[in-house]
């Protein structure tokens, strides 16, 4: 962005010199702290930015396909910006934010308005929640409705953790007993949704990339971006069920026309016993898909 004046206009002349009659200003002089306490339509004293500052800031980037990240989020101000430069400018860029889930104190003055918030939405009081939620009124501010899908407002939450894989730790006192534990590589506690992400991070997949699902042969199926993955983490495959899983998978493969060889992923664990994975795997391979992994 550049600003331009006629020196006529701003200057006059002194002697032998140009002088400058006021000062030029600067960029941010028509950007406004006034209305800021509501802007967002969340509750959050803590260095609140305005979306207009954010979308000048923006506007320095010419890219408007731009990846936009912010690592102290707040109250999501920066993701708020992006949505409403794309809506706009016809822009598709995205953003990142990052915001730790720090706690807010009702009894701490300059934190109460935020933590009284977080009550009147049913969350936890913490800055994350405030980040999340004004993302949300944010969204559904833009323009289309529910039919009409003009703008992407949506979003995932991640929740950085350990991977969902054990690593190899075996116990020296009962080799015996850590083997038998690794049958198993992937830990009770964690969901499919879990796996899956980690699958992407693995493969170095767009996080925000489409993941759809369906049942096949009653067990879900995970497609993910359009076929470039397909992930079954059911925890039993039957050797009777393995014809049919593996026609439903390659059906659906092919009704998606993958950009990428399409990477097919089990539970090794599921599998009923070792002929049954040596079969789904020759039979995928007959349709021209070589690469099966098992987790
Ligand atoms: C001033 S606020 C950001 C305000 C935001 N631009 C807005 O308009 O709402 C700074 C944020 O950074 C976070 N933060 C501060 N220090 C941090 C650190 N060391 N690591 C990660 N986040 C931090 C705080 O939780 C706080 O929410």
């Amino acid at each position: 962005m550049r600003l331009w004046a006629n020196l006529n206009e701003i200057s006059e002349i002194k002697g032998n010199d140009i002088v400058i009659k006021s000062p030029l200003g600067t960029m941010w002089n028509d950007i406004s702290f006034a209305a800021l306490a509501n802007e967002g339509d969340v509750k959050f004293d803590n260095g609140k930015k305005p979306v207009s500052m954010i979308k000048r800031l923006l506007q320095f980037c010419e890219d408007d396909n731009a990846i936009v990240m912010d690592f102290f989020a707040g109250s999501g101000s920066t993701g708020h910006a992006v949505m409403r430069l794309n809506e706009e400018d016809g822009g598709q860029r995205r953003y990142v934010l990052v915001q730790l889930p720090e706690p807010l104190d009702i009894s701490n003055n300059s934190q109460k308005d935020a933590a009284l918030f977080c009550d009147s939405i049913g969350k936890p009081r913490n800055i994350a929640e405030i980040t999340k939620e004004r993302l949300r009124r944010a969204g559904s501010k833009l323009r289309g409705d529910a039919t009409e899908v003009l703008f992407d407002k949506g979003f995932r939450v991640f929740k950085l953790d350990s991977s969902n894989v054990k690593a190899w730790d075996p116990s020296a006192q009962n080799i015996e007993g850590s083997i038998e534990e690794y049958t198993e590589y992937i830990r009770h506690d964690r969901s499919e949704n879990d796996i899956l992400f980690e699958l992407l991070l693995k493969l170095g997949l767009d996080l925000s990339v489409k993941v759809e699902s369906k049942d096949v042969c009653d067990k879900i199926v995970y497609n993910i971006g359009y076929g470039v993955l397909l992930v079954c983490l059911s925890t039993s495959i039957n050797s009777n069920e393995i014809e049919s899983l593996a026609q439903g998978m390659i059906d659906w493969i092919k009704t998606q026309n993958p950009e990428t060889e399409t990477v097919i992923v089990f539970r090794d664990s599921a599998f009923e016993n070792d002929v049954a994975k040596t079969n789904i795997t020759a039979i995928f391979n007959q349709h021209g898909f070589s690469n099966i992994r098992s987790l």
